[in-house]
């Protein structure tokens, strides 16, 4: 029996940072009203595309995993926001990168696309028709805020996380999963001009996030304690067997009460939603990174994961990490910084929206 072990692991986060502060500035809210109901306290965003973030965090992975971009088989890109639909935006990376012989798609489950990516590549490993894959969440989420929206315009931010995953005949990797989606619960988010549709239309695009908040709230807390249940029956294990929880990072609320129904200690929960707000399909590999960074995963530690997104999507899974925690080698690429600040970057999408933010401009409109 084969398993897909994560031997590699990058993230690129983009420099420019929009603060709660920064965003009353923008719509009528506050620092306070932002950090109280969500735990956010900043965000970041990108200047660059979902495709270049994924290459540079592609390629940081790799270089921890002391994989050759040709010997990977498979490229899966996980995103909500790819820049083009056709072609896919995996081929880029995979041109980037110049990973040969890698198949290459995007995959869209919203938040969770991440997770299910890897739940397909374990899979394709565990059956014996590929050896090695990249599965990277890359999100520019910022290009789809609309502006007129308070509720919803503070919750997300960009970013990308890849991992590597290498056949194994050790046990490790993704042992026991499950992949949901919570019926009927479509509408309480929604891009509804955000793929094709917009081409049967006349006039501007707006592409305006339908969102109902506490909806959300409940369907994402439901679904992802049923598929915790679900994967902890699976592997025959308890909370307490679990060393680690690195939840998919929406909400500090959500994160909070599903410990509390978990009965799972926030000590030993990765929270990075004050860092990054919700980045969707990067979410969880960015907070994974983040932690093997800062020492908080361990050699052979049993990992909780667990993940929502529009749809709605849900899932869970049993990570069980094999014994190097550390890079085989450190990736020197880097990307560019912007030219500009935060308003600069987003004076077009204000503009779009009706808001008036020529005054916050550092640079001539
Ligand atoms: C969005 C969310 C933080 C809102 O929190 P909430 O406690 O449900 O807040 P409500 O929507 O009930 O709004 C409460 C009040 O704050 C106001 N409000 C909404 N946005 C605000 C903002 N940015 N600043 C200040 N006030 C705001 C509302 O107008 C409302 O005012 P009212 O009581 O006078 O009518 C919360 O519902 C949530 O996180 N849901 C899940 C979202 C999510 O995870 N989405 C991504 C899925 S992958």
């Amino acid at each position: 029996m084969k398993y897909a072990e994560i031997t590699g692991w990058g993230s690129y986060v983009p420099p420019l940072l929009m603060t709660n502060d920064d965003m009353s500035k923008i719509v009528d809210t506050s620092d306070e009203w932002i950090f109280s109901r969500s735990g956010i306290k900043q965000r970041h965003y990108a200047h660059v595309s979902v495709g270049k973030m994924a290459w540079l965090a592609c390629d940081r992975a790799l270089a921890a995993a002391g994989v050759d971009p040709e010997d990977i088989d498979l490229i899966i890109l996980g995103s909500t926001t790819p820049e083009e639909i056709c072609p896919n935006t995996a081929s880029y990376i995979k041109n980037e990168l110049g990973a040969k012989k890698a198949a290459a798609f995007d995959l869209n489950s919203a938040c969770t696309s991440w997770f299910y990516g890897v739940n397909v590549a374990t899979d394709m490993i565990k059956a014996g028709s590929i050896k090695k894959a990249l599965v990277v969440g890359s999100e520019r989420i910022s290009l789809a805020m609309d502006w007129q929206k308070r509720e919803s315009c503070f919750l997300f931010g960009d970013g990308a996380g890849a991992v590597v995953l290498e056949a194994s005949d050790k046990k490790v990797g993704l042992l026991s999963s499950h992949m949901g989606c919570v019926p009927d619960s479509r509408e309480c988010l929604h891009l509804p001009s955000w793929g094709m549709s917009p081409l049967h239309w006349t006039g501007d695009i707006f592409i305006s996030l339908n969102f109902e908040g506490q909806e959300i709230f409940k369907s994402a807390v439901r679904g992802m304690s049923d598929s915790i249940s679900h994967v902890l029956e699976q592997e025959g294990l308890t909370a307490e067997d679990i060393d680690l929880f690195i939840p998919h990072q929406a909400n500090m609320r959500i994160i909070q009460t599903l410990a509390k129904r978990l009965n799972f200690p926030m000590a030993k929960v990765v929270v990075r939603i004050d860092e990054y707000a919700n980045t969707s399909a990067a979410s969880i590999p960015l907070a994974l990174c983040d932690a093997i960074a800062d020492g908080t995963v361990k050699p052979g530690m049993t990992i909780l994961t667990a993940t929502f997104g529009a749809g709605l999507t849900c899932g869970a899974g049993i990570i069980k990490w094999g014994e190097r925690v550390t890079a085989k080698t450190i990736s020197e690429s880097e990307i560019p910084e912007y030219d500009g600040s935060v308003f600069d970057l987003m004076a077009d999408s204000f503009a779009h929206y009706g808001v008036d933010a020529q005054h916050l401009l550092t640079k001539n409109p």
